[in-house]
Formats: structure tokens, sequence, C-alpha cells
């Protein structure tokens, strides 16, 4: 992956839309932590009125579908979480995880479970440096796992850190699996159903190829295409759900959920805009259990 040395990369986006959303009516999603880890160009915008409203209405009509996808798979994967860890799971890996701050929201999970930050060593530094300035310590149940999942499979990495691999966890890829070639997805997804233990599970959030895409959503999708590629992250694969759902099969997991995000947003009642969420959704979303004997 490249990720040359700019000011704004697809994780500070991320997280500064966590940031706006987070100041709406009835967020879906609530991070406080994500005005400091975006990065000082959206940093200083939001803490400028004008500049902040802007970028709210970005946030909320243009780029809807995206924002929409940021906060509603991260609210999706931490409420799978949080049965998965009612069920006796006590690992969590979050693969790719760019400016989440989980390490800083959730102390009270951290009680319960170890969590695990795999991600590009080029975002890990970031992160870290954010971090230190805003002077957030990374809790010791929290462990950060540098490495480029392009090259070394994400249990790999995970083999020489406090991960447990007999025992079940709880894993999620968020924003991440369209920057990985279709290959590194695969590798990633079988090594994890290979060395984990049965029972764990993944959800991965993944952009949507354009035949199954509404009208609307083909040209939003061409754009952000585009604007990814423009900043050096080219977004590398897309999926049909079937196609996801197939190639998980095949990699080691079985099914639990798996569909458009927009579906969530139906489900959840919050409409972000007048645009049924339907015709606009170009990601989708699933949760995948690794089969086997105590699965
Ligand atoms: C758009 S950000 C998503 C971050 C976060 N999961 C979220 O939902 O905000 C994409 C993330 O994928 C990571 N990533 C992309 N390609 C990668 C690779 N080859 N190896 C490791 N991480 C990668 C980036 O470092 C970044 O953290």
């Amino acid at each position: 992956m490249s990720l040359p040395g700019r000011n704004i990369s697809t994780a500070d986006l991320a997280a500064a839309f966590r940031a706006v959303h987070t100041s709406a009516e009835k967020p879906v999603f609530v991070d406080p932590f994500a005005r400091v880890l975006c990065g000082w160009p959206f940093r200083l915008a939001l803490a400028c009125p004008p500049l902040e409203h802007a970028l709210n209405r970005l946030a909320h009509e243009a780029l809807a579908p995206i924002t929409m996808s940021i906060v509603l798979r991260a609210r999706y994967a931490e409420t799978a979480l949080e049965r998965a860890v009612a069920s006796g799971v006590g690992q969590y890996v979050i693969i790719g995880a760019g400016m989440d701050s989980f390490a800083f929201r959730r102390p009270e999970m951290l009680q319960r479970i170890e969590a695990f930050e795999v991600d590009h060593p080029v975002t890990q530094r970031k992160k870290l440096l954010r971090s230190r300035k805003a002077r957030l310590t990374i809790p010791q149940q929290h462990h950060l796992i540098a490495a480029d999942l392009t090259r070394t499979p994400v249990t790999e990495a995970l083999a020489g850190s406090p991960f447990a691999m007999s025992r079940r966890a709880f894993l999620s890829l968020l924003g991440v699996a369209h920057y990985l070639p279709r290959e590194a997805l695969v590798a990633t997804a079988r090594s994890i159903a290979r060395d984990l233990a049965p029972g764990t599970r993944l959800v991965v959030e993944y952009l949507l190829d354009e035949a199954s895409c509404g009208q609307g959503g083909i040209a939003l999708r061409a754009k952000m295409l585009e604007f990814v590629q423009s900043r050096g992250e080219p977004m590398r694969a897309s999926y049909a759900i079937d196609e996801m759902s197939a190639l998980m099969v095949s990699a080691g997991f079985e099914v639990m959920e798996n569909l458009r995000t927009g579906q969530l947003e139906s489900a959840w009642r919050v409409p972000f805009s007048s645009t049924p969420p339907e015709t606009l959704s170009i990601f989708a979303v699933g949760q995948f259990r690794v089969g086997g004997p105590s699965a």
C-alpha cells in the first residue's frame, strides 16, 4: 500500500467524519477522541465554526453514503463485539485500525478483554504520535502491532504478541478490504480460519462492485474511487454480496450475516439524507464465523 507522507489519509477522513457525526442530533456512533486523532488540517477545521459547518454538510449531505458507512460499520462491529464478549470471547483484533479510538473510548471493555490493533506501520506511527501529543496513554490491555497485510498474514503478525491463538477472538476489518488486493483479503481470511480457534468471528466491511450499486450510487462510487486514487490510496477490490459470502466460505468461514450498509441505516432508523439508503448503498458489511467442532 502506498501511503505517501501527505497530511490527510483516508484514515484521517474517516476519523473526521466520526468527529462531525458525534455532534449530530442523534449520533449512531459517538467518538469523542476522533477530533484529536484526525490530524491537524481537520482538527483546525473542526475548531472553526464555519468550516465545521461546511464539513458537517459535506459529511451528512453530499457524502452521506460514505459517512453512513463509516459510522454504521463502527456501530455494527462494536455491537457484534459486545455480543461476542457476552458469549465469552476475550480478545478483540482491530485490523487496519486507522484512527479508531477503542483504546481510549472503551475502558470498561478493556477490563474484560485484551485488544490488539494490527495496522500498516505508517498509519500506526502517525496514530501513536497524535495520541502522545494529546496525552492519551495506550492501556496495558491494548496492544499495537505494525504489519503490512500484503506481506504478512494477520495471524503471523499476532504470533509475536500476547494474543492466544487457541482462544476464540473477535476481529474487525472496517474500511480496509477495498484497499487490499483480492489475494491479500483471501490470504487474510484464510489465515484467520486456519490458525484461530473455531467460533472466532470476523466483521468485514467492503466496497460493493458497480453492478451491485443503484444509479445514484454508481456516480458517487466513481467519484470516490477517483478521489482516493488521487490521494495515493487506491481502492483495489470490490465485491458483490454473494461473491463475498462465497469467498469467506471457501476460506473456511460460515456466514452469520452479510448485507448492504444501507439496510443497517433502515434498521436503526437513522436517515442521514432524504435519499433512500437502498439506492445509495455502495458498501456492505458481513459477519463470519470460523467453523469447526466447538464453533
Ligand atoms: C480508511 S482507513 C480505515 C481505518 C479504520 N478501520 C476506520 O474504520 O476508520 C484504512 C486502514 O487500512 C489500513 N491498511 C490499508 N492497507 C493496508 C495494508 N496493506 N496493511 C495494513 N494495513 C493497511 C490503513 O493503514 C488504514 O488504517
